[in-house]
């Protein structure tokens, strides 16, 4: 979070519970905070919090949170700066303008680019109508896209020879350092730069909130190479993060807690144009489990459907052992006849189209009826005892127990095999675990034990308890993450101490969650201020004490005792014994 004078000035006068109501009209108070549903994921009961007292909102369904200034950023899609030009309009504070002190250069830099990428798409789209369009207008239209959807996707056409881009964008005044970082011109040899995409159909990448940041870019000579070509990673841009027509179908999406997964740019654009607007792809990488937490973020019933080809189908396998890793439910359909979505929805319309989605099963049943739909006669014992086995891969990955035991009974049922041997094949299954997530973003207040938990709840609520925490060390707590937080706290010096947990987060950005997430918690019951500081002594004293039974207990463990270990336990004893008068 960025600070400065105007941004603290603007932070005092506005309350964030007045500023999101904005948004969230139905934001109620409940307790010493305010809770509505969640307007960045959909939900049904209030998970989405915002307390006075902190200035700070925080959701326990999706883990969005933030102070007055994220809030608007996030809601309205907006940099900082932008947001920051807003808010202080509605605080009545001088802002000044984009060369305003609030902004990094890297933020400069990144809106430049965004704002260099918003012209070139310009650009492709304004050749697309022109004399050098032709044929990729003819394409289009061979391809059944309305005016409307070139339109509304922005669609474009880059020229074959090799500097219109660069050219258009130098006249306009634009740096070649720039255009190069945005991707949209490459390095040759010698040092000469060529634009990037040549000959192309181009098709602008936007992110959430409809920004931009990239493009992709199909050929028309059916012999050119690669048939997609993609912006390189930029600053803006990151291909394992990014869905095509999310910015587009998230309105429906929004609504509805519904979204179709497909393959590629022309599935996307011809499903919206045929009313599908639900409908996002990745662009030409497999599904990544930065997309998986996207979407779940959004969506309760997601359904896969790839190309009905062997990589398609093997695709959307994977893709959804990535959504059950993530902890998301996930259905898959097919089309059954070969053709890919856009294809077929121009055959035969959105209501047949509709008709497959509702077919769309669980990763389990989509793979049986594959292995049966190519069969004449039944499987033999050992063809079943393979099958299975390989089946029990997407089994193992099922992380809802109930939802894995109804599995292992439909398997048992479809193959004809007992259950309680298909279970006993199950436990034999290793599943490789997910690769650890890097960041604070999958991890949970939950894993820190309770009575560290609270101590770290009212901590925060009332940073001054620090200085009465004084005889807790750091190993106090049995917790890692506990024990980084509690040692975070104690570095922050008095003055930022006030300002916790806006500081705190500050300086440790990788924790942001965890300390919402403590920050806006409800204590439960009654929580006046005389109670709050009997409960933290309370708290206080247990912690230093079943600190101390750890390490007698360890110290216990590792008998034979070394005589300076000995003495090191008689003192802990002692220690331990009037720390358990006093709890
Ligand atoms: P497909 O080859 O199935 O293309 O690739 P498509 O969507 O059917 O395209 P049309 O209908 O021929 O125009 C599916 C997706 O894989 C990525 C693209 O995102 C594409 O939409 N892809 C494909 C690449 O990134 N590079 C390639 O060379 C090919
Ligand atoms: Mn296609």
């Amino acid at each position: 979070m960025s600070s400065s004078p105007v941004i603290e000035l603007i932070r005092e006068k506005l309350d964030i519970v007045d500023v999101v109501r904005e948004y969230v009209p139905a934001l109620r108070k409940a307790g010493r905070n305010h809770k509505a549903n969640c307007p960045f994921h959909n939900e049904k009961s209030p998970s989405f919090t915002v307390s006075p007292d902190k200035q700070i909102f925080y959701c326990f369904g999706c883990n969005e949170g933030g102070d007055v200034f994220t809030f608007v950023m996030k809601i309205e899609g907006l940099t900082f700066p932008e947001a920051a030009r807003k808010l202080a309009l509605k605080a009545g504070v001088e802002y000044g303008d984009d060369r305003s002190h609030a902004m990094t250069e890297a933020d400069k830099e990144r809106l430049e680019i965004k704002k260099l990428l918003t012209a070139a798409a310009a650009f492709y789209h304004k050749t697309l109508f022109s004399p050098a369009g032709e044929k990729a207008r003819l394409y289009l239209g061979e391809r059944r896209l309305s005016k409307a959807t070139v339109e509304r996707f922005e669609l474009g056409w880059a020229p074959a020879g090799g500097k219109a881009l660069m050219d258009e964008m130098k006249k306009a005044g634009w740096s070649r350092d720039l255009a190069l970082k945005a991707g949209l011109v490459t390095e040759r040899e010698g040092g000469l730069v060529a634009d990037t995409f040549r000959g192309r159909i181009m098709f602008p990448i936007r992110n959430q909130a409809g920004d931009t940041v990239a493009f992709g870019g199909r050929v028309l000579d059916p012999e050119g190479q690669p048939k997609y070509l993609n912006s390189p990673e930029t600053v803006l841009f990151s291909k394992r993060r990014t869905l095509y027509g999310l910015h587009e179908a998230l309105p429906r999406i929004r609504k509805s807690a519904k979204l179709l997964l497909l393959e590629g740019y022309m599935d996307v654009i011809g499903a919206h144009q045929h009313g599908v607007d639900w409908a996002v792809a990745p662009l030409g990488t497999a599904l990544t489990a930065e997309h998986a937490g996207l979407i779940g973020r959004y969506a309760k019933d997601t359904v896969v459907m790839f190309d009905d080809d062997r990589a398609g189908i093997n695709a959307s396998v994977r893709a959804a052992e990535i959504f059950m890793e993530a902890g998301f439910y996930v259905r898959l359909a097919s089309l059954g006849n070969g053709q890919d979505p856009d294809e077929y929805l121009n055959e035969y319309g959105r209501e047949e189209f509709e008709g497959k989605l509702a077919e769309a099963s669980d990763p389990l049943e989509f793979r049986m009826n594959l292995f049966f739909k190519g069969r004449k006669t039944p499987p033999n014992s050992q063809e079943k005892a393979q099958a299975i086995a390989v089946l029990l891969e997407t089994v193992a990955k099922q992380p809802d127990e109930i939802l894995k035991s109804e599995w292992v009974k439909s398997l048992a049922s479809r193959f004809g095999v007992e259950e309680a041997s298909v279970l006993k094949q199950l436990r034999k299954t290793v599943v490789e675990a997910p690769k650890a997530q890097k960041g604070g973003a999958l991890r949970s207040v939950n894993d820190i034990p309770s009575i560290e938990r609270d101590f770290l709840r009212l901590l925060l609520r009332d940073p001054s308890l620090i200085e009465a925490a004084a005889l807790l060390e750091p190993d106090d707590f049995s917790n890692m993450l506990a024990r980084r937080l509690f040692e975070s706290m104690r570095a922050l010096d008095p003055a930022e101490r006030a300002k916790a947990p806006t500081a705190l987060i500050a300086k440790f950005p990788d924790d942001a969650t965890l300390i919402m997430e403590l920050t806006v918690a409800d204590l439960g019951g009654e929580t006046s201020g005389a109670k709050t500081a009997y409960g933290a002594i309370r708290d206080l004293k247990m912690l230093k004490h079943l600190s101390l039974k750890r390490r007698v207990k360890e110290l216990k463990d590792a008998e034979p005792m070394t005589p300076e270990q000995f003495k090191e336990y008689s003192r802990l004893k002692t220690e331990l014994n009037s720390s358990a008068k006093d709890i």
